[in-house]
């Protein structure tokens, strides 16, 4: 897409097509292109109007009912927030007293939309043209733009007096999709993200669930958000936002979860019991293994490994739980005549602290017959151990 072809969208004809494209786009690309040829579309508004189709299709499980109306560039969409993580995000600046949000780096549109759902006025603004072009028309699109503004400008020229909070998504992909980890090479840079928290007290800053514990500026809060056990993303709530130093939100439909403290605990050690929590990878990446363990009376059975052990199953939202039916010291020949003596041929690899090839173990285990195992390869008092274990309930899932 280009802005000219946005433009083409943007009309009645443009929608006509667009409306077309999207009957036709759960064909086969070549079946869906003569449909529209049928309708007498043009060669090129067809193809922009089905490439759009197609995205808004992707669209739906990030933006479920809004995205039949939506634009969306492909990167744009593949980087914006689930609109469920941004309402909760919206509304938490919402209630601190927020009223003016400036989305520096606004993307497609997902948490400025957000933002003024939950009542607030945002300056939005993206370096791309495209992008801001695709996010206005969004906010268009959705009849919020008496409240959202959007601007094609870089964010380092934004003048910030006046807007109460600042939220800053940066893009972590280099021009050709490649992912960066190296907060210099995010856009913009992070002296300038992180240097936005010097500046506007109420600073939210949204990053890869890999960040680093390192980065979060002092005081600040951490959270780690995951929607349906899959970590999505952090984000960093400075100056007066932050509530606690390390929070873990977990999103299951409706449900949502959370788990908060210091980030600093540990966990106490002992040995292997009855039960294994496998914690949610936001749990885990917020570093609130101790404060979970402590809900399930558990203790890990190695202090650098994220797998906390019980003696009773205990109901959790915060991890999925399985019964450890065998312990095993961890060798190819002994796993395998385990599992074939309990006829175990579905079996679930799951590892903490090992450095097996998952996929190649599998092959070489050629594991035989119809019962279900899951087996947990990890660490137990710094020896590699093989757990079997069979899953507890559906808590965590
Ligand atoms: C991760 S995306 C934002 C996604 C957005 N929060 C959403 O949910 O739709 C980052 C955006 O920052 C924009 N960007 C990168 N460098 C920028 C800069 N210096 N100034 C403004 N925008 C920039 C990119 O074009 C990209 O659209």
């Amino acid at each position: 897409m280009n802005l000219d072809r946005l433009a083409t969208l943007l009309t009645p004809e443009g929608a006509e097509a667009l409306a077309a494209a999207m009957e036709v786009s759960e064909r086969d690309p070549l079946a869906a292109t003569s449909a529209l040829r049928a309708r007498a579309i043009a060669p090129e508004l067809a193809a922009t109007a089905l490439t759009q189709a197609v995205l808004r299709r992707r669209a739906e499980a990030k933006f479920g009912a809004d995205a039949p109306v939506m634009f969306f560039t492909r990167a744009g969409l593949e980087q914006a927030t689930r609109a469920k993580v941004a309402a909760r995000r919206a509304a938490r600046l919402a209630a601190s007293g927020t009223r003016t949000v400036a989305d520096l780096g606004c993307g497609v549109g997902a948490d400025a939309i957000a933002f003024a759902r939950a009542g607030l006025r945002v300056l939005a603004v993206d370096a791309d043209p495209l992008t801001a072009a695709v996010a206005a028309a969004n906010v268009a699109a959705l009849g919020l733009a008496d409240r959202v503004s959007v601007t094609a400008m870089d964010a380092r020229e934004v003048g910030l007096d006046g807007v109460d909070a600042v939220f800053c998504d940066p893009a972590r992909r280099t021009t050709s999709g490649r992912r960066v980890f190296d907060p210099t090479a995010f856009s913009p840079p992070w002296d300038f993200v992180i240097g936005l928290t010097e500046r506007v007290p109420r600073t939210v800053l949204k990053l890869a669930p890999g960040i680093d514990h390192a980065l979060v500026p002092p005081g600040a809060e951490a959270q780690w958000v995951s929607v349906r056990g899959e970590v999505v993303e952090a984000a960093f709530w400075c100056g007066p936002l932050a509530e606690v130093p390390r929070r873990a939100t977990l999103l299951r439909g409706d449900e949502v979860h959370e788990l908060t403290g210091s980030g600093e605990e540990l966990a106490p050690v002992g040995p292997v019991r009855r039960y294994l929590y496998d914690p949610d990878g936001a749990v885990v990446r917020a570093h609130l293994v101790a404060e979970f363990a402590a809900t399930v009376d558990g203790t890990l059975a190695d202090p650098t490994i994220a797998y906390v052990y019980a003696d009773s199953p205990t109901p959790t939202p915060y991890g999925r739980c399985l019964e450890i039916v065998e312990v095993l010291p961890f060798s190819l020949k002994r796993l395998r005549s385990a599992l074939r003596a309990r006829g175990a041929g579905r079996i679930t690899i799951a590892k903490r602290g090992s450095a097996v090839d998952v996929e190649r173990l599998r092959r070489d285990l050629k594991p035989v017959g119809d019962a279900e195992l899951t087996v947990v390869l990890t660490r137990v008092a710094g020896a590699p151990t093989a757990l079997l274990c069979t899953p507890v309930g559906q808590w965590g899932r």
